[in-house]
Parts: structure tokens; sequence; C-alpha cells
């Protein structure tokens, strides 16, 4: 159930750790953490409803039941959260591979009122459990989150991404069309559009994926398209840029799995350095043809990304397919991202410069007047030192991320 396996470092946007992390009593850890989740599923279990005949199984009128598929992660419980203050119903679907059992306990303790939340521990590759899903439950959308998501792990491990993402999603698609359910928002990225010559990226801009996590985003993303030509459902899909930041109110935060962090976001090895849990960041290419000579990249901040989810849902109608980037169209440098992350830690962060790193690309973002057209949606919260640090004071209080402290 909790994914142990270690991988490489695969760094990005030109920047990696400097050193791993102790990783003393990391055995202990796991163990611990597995069976304090155990413990956790069961007792979630039976709050929940699971497999028994509850509101959840009957559609309400002025209800809006939403399946959350990955609702335990970053980006799936953000969503979560703005769904249930928007009065939706949620179901949380997650198999906690990734995500944390302590995001949805936030979410429970927000909204512990009968029929607005309910969490089902499933594994989205299992057909047989994710029809029983469908079958006992009255959904009316479906916002499909779940993923494995690293650029870098995807090249050691391809199958796993086409398996997850592509295969699960086409599991998730007849799920849906076996049991009616009319409107899908799918999770897709910029990395489906590989390395463009041409910024900013459009949603006209050729897909040309060039690793398996945007290879199987893309597949995803045909199959959806190939099954709305004929049919009715209505379908949002949502392009993201760089997602960083967290809820303001301070109630959830990125947690990934400490064998996860070394996978290489930017805030979170940001955060770790700050923390002191690697000594410093590594900045790999000063040369490129860059305003300061480092990568650019379009950092949209997870509160204005679930506010697209919410507009896309409100705007999504039968038989019409969306496609959206979701980014603020500016573009931000790395060096420019360390110097508001040193400012929102208030910690002098060790930086080394080194030479570029094959495979990374100069520029990276958005053209987001499609979205703004046609949902209304722009981004707000564009102060790159002001998500910093709303993200870096959820870090400094949670430093064990939801667990308990190990
Ligand atoms: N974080 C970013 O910068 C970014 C950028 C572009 C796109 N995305 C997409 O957004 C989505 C969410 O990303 P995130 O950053 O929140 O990742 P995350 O790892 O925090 O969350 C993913 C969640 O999906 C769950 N999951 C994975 N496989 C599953 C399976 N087979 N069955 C059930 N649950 C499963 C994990 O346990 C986890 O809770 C993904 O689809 C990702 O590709 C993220």
């Amino acid at each position: 159930m909790l994914g142990i396996t270690r991988n490489r470092p695969q760094p990005r946007a030109g920047m990696d750790y400097a050193d791993s992390r102790q990783k003393n009593n990391f055995i202990g850890k796991i163990i611990f953490a597995a069976v304090l989740t155990a413990i956790c599923v069961i007792v979630l279990r039976q709050s929940s409803g699971y497999g028994s005949t509850s509101v959840f199984s009957r559609h309400e009128a002025g209800i809006t039941h939403i399946l959350v598929t990955g609702g335990a992660g970053y980006i799936g419980s953000h969503a979560s959260l703005r769904l249930l203050k928007d009065s939706y119903r949620v179901t949380i679907v997650d198999n906690l591979s990734r995500g944390n059992l302590g995001a949805v306990k936030v979410l429970q303790q927000q909204f512990p009122e009968p029929g607005r939340l309910q969490f089902i521990y499933a594994d989205l590759g299992d057909a047989k459990a994710v029809n029983k899903i469908f079958a006992e439950n009255a959904f009316d959308a479906v916002m499909h989150f779940a993923a494995v998501a690293y650029v870098g792990e995807s090249t050691l491990e391809p199958l796993r991404y086409y398996h997850n993402i592509t295969s699960n999603t086409l599991l998730l698609l007849e799920a849906m069309a076996a049991h009616n359910v009319k409107t899908l928002i799918y999770s897709s990225t910029c990395a489906t559009y590989g390395e463009p010559e041409k910024m900013p990226i459009t949603e006209e801009t050729p897909q040309v994926p060039i690793n398996p996590y945007g290879k199987a985003k893309k597949m995803a993303e045909d199959i959806i398209l190939d099954f709305s030509r004929n049919s009715d459902m209505a379908v949002m899909i949502l392009r993201y840029f760089n997602v960083i930041g967290s809820d303001p109110e301070g109630r959830l935060g990125e947690a990934p799995r400490p064998e996860l962090r070394e996978q290489g976001r930017i805030s979170g090895a940001c955060f770790d350095a700050a923390l002191g849990i690697i000594p410093g960041l590594k900045v790999k290419g000063t040369d490129y043809k860059t305003p300061d000579g480092t990568c650019v990249r379009d950092y949209i901040d997870v509160t204005d990304l679930v506010d697209a989810h919410v507009k896309a849902l409100a705007k999504a109608r039968p038989s019409k397919v969306g496609i959206y980037n979701v980014g603020t169209g500016k573009g931000r440098s790395v060096k420019e991202f360390v110097e508001a992350c040193k400012k929102a830690t208030s910690v002098n962060i060790q930086v080394e410069f080194l030479s570029r790193r094959p495979g990374d690309y100069a520029e990276v973002y958005s053209d987001p007047s499609k979205i703004r057209r046609e949902l209304n949606w722009t981004a707000q919260y564009t102060d790159l030192q002001e998500s910093l640090q709303t993200a870096w004071r959820w870090q400094k209080s949670h430093k064990n991320g939801y667990g308990s402290p190990l």
C-alpha cells in the first residue's frame, strides 16, 4: 500500500538536491506509518458508510455529488476542500500510495456533517472495485486527479505510468459510461506539449510529449476525446503548469512521502533546504537564453487551480469538450524562484550554480487567454513570494507532513 520503492533523484527545472536526507530508522518509520495508516483506513471505512446504503447512493435534488479521485493528494485535497466549502457532496477515492490520510481527516474535521464527505480506499486499477464504487454511489461528476506524477520517475518506470495514468483513465471512463455519469474534469499537464519552439503555449500548440509522464497523459486525453465524439458526456481537460502554494487558511499543504521528496519539485526542495533537511540547492544551467540565464517556468497557485476546476465544472456542457491551459501566463526564472523562497522563509538558502543538465529546456509558460475568455478565470495569487509564504507556514508547522511526529 505504501510506495516504498526508492528511485534515483530526478530533479526538475534546472535544480536539484545538494544531498540526500538522513535515512535513519527508515524501515521502522515506514512500518509504523503503514500500521497507523491501516488503523485509520479501518476507522474511516467504518465511519464513511462504505459498502452500505447511504445518502451517497442516492441522487438528491439540489446536491451535486462529485467523485474526486486522488483526493488524498496535494491538489485533490485542496479541490475537495473547495468543493465542500461550495456545498458539493464529495466522495474521495484514493489508494494512499502517494496521498495522505491526514489530509482526508482534516477535511472530515472541517465537514463532519453526514452526507458531506466519504472516503473510499481503493485502487483505480482494480476494475471490480471501481465498478462497485460506481454501482453503490450516485455521482453527478468526476474530477480525476489520481495519478503518479513525476517526470523523472516516469522515465525509470514507464509501464507504471502508462498503467496508472492511461489505463486507469480508460477504466474510469468505462465505469462512468456504464453507470451513466455524465461529467468529467480531467487533470492534464503542460508536459503533454513537450518542448514547443514558440512561447507562450496555447491550447493549439502541438502536443509532442518527450517523457512517459507526458505521453501517458496525452494518451489519456486522446482516449477521452475519442470517447467523447460519440457520447453526450461533458468533458473539461485542464492542462496545469507548475503548481505551488497551499490553503491560505493553513488547513492543508503539500506533503509528499519522504521517499518522493527527492523527486525534485522546486518548492519542496527550497523548503527542505530552508528546514535544513538538505544543505542547499544546486541550480543547473545559468547560460540559457532567458533574462537571467536560468530556466523559466509558469507557477500556478493551487488555490487558483482549484478555482479553475470549479469554474470548469459550472461550464461543462453535454457533448462538449473544453480544453484549457491553467497557468498565470507569466514565466519566472529559477533564480527568481529561489530569491522569493529565501524571502518567504527568511532563510538564506545556500545555492550552488552548476552547468546545464541535459534535457532541460529554457522556457515554458502558458497563454491563459482561452480560459479567461471562456471560463472567466484568471490567476489571482500571482505573487510568488506570497504563495511560497503561505506554503512555508504550513511546512514549518507540519515538519512531518500529516503524519505523527516520527
Ligand atoms: N503537482 C503539479 O505540479 C502538477 C502539474 C500538472 C499536472 N498535475 C496532475 O495533477 C494531479 C494531482 O497531482 P498531485 O500533485 O496532487 O499529486 P499527488 O501525488 O499529491 O496526488 C495524487 C493522488 O492520487 C492517488 N493515486 C495515485 N494512483 C492511484 C490509484 N491507482 N488509485 C487511487 N489513487 C491513486 C495518490 O495516492 C495521491 O493521493 C495528477 O493527475 C497530476 O498529473 C500535477
